[in-house]
């Protein structure tokens, strides 16, 4: 994994609208992954001002986002639903068709995955990745577990997801404790991924990611197997790293 340790988020958003800005402008029809959380919202917020200012056209997009809570309405402020067209869909000029958010409405979620894999494979694979990373390693909703599942799935949250989540809600039982997600075959076969990671919060299980060691309990290490990983940093996450 590449890492580039930055002076600050405004310079990770900076950085990582770039390496969107160039994927775009070398395949006009991208499919870009997606993720929520607070660390990715610096470039959502960049790339919505690149739209407005003429620099980039998300005409030719695709999007696919990497999980959502199950069950939660499209419409709730809590759902991943909202927080993307918030943050980022209604500031670019993406096609509403082209933009795909596991289902948390559905009726049949098993059904539902196996058509946001056919989905992802119809469009011709992800062609870059965004993610975040969850203290406990998590990518996605991709949970530590002795074992790690390959495709999109449904999956329960663990207490320390329900508890870093419960910010945004009114309370911590209010906080969905399932979800579905991209699984961690459907991310690696992504061809280039940059992860995000902010905070002195984050500073421990960035010292895992880059132990040398390999594990589901750290879902992320992972990426470490990927051929082409940039994760972008700020001093803060950075502070444990030799
Ligand atoms: C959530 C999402 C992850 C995200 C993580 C970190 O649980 N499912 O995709 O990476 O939280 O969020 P934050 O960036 O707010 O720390």
């Amino acid at each position: 994994m590449k890492k580039i340790i930055c002076k600050n988020e405004a310079e990770i958003a900076e950085i990582s609208a770039a390496m969107i800005a160039e994927q775009i402008f070398i395949k006009r029809e991208s499919v870009i992954g997606l993720a929520t959380g607070s660390t990715p919202e610096g470039l959502y917020r960049k790339l919505g001002e690149m739209c407005k200012n003429g620099d980039l056209d998300f005409s030719g997009v695709r999007t696919f986002n990497l999980d959502e809570y199950y069950p939660i309405k499209k419409s709730s402020d809590q759902s991943y639903d909202y927080f993307m067209w918030d943050r980022l869909f209604s500031h670019i000029n993406i096609e509403r068709e082209n933009v795909h958010i596991p289902n948390g409405e559905c009726a049949d979620p098993a059904e539902e995955c196996i058509a946001y894999e056919q989905k992802i494979a119809s469009a011709g694979g992800i062609d870059i990745q965004v993610l975040g990373i969850g203290v406990n390693g998590h990518i996605g909703f991709n949970e530590p577990e002795a074992e790690l599942k390959m495709d999109t799935h449904l999956t329960g949250l663990t207490p320390s997801t329900i508890e870093a989540n419960s910010r945004f809600f009114s309370s911590v039982g209010e906080v969905p404790t399932k979800a579905l997600t991209m699984g961690m075959g459907t991310i690696m076969k992504a061809r280039s991924i940059i992860m995000l990671i902010t905070g002195e919060h984050k500073a421990a299980i960035t010292e895992k990611i880059f132990s040398g060691v390999v594990t589901t309990d750290v879902p992320a290490s992972f990426l470490n197997l990927h051929p082409n990983v940039t994760v972008l940093l700020d001093e803060a996450a950075a502070a444990k790293l030799k």
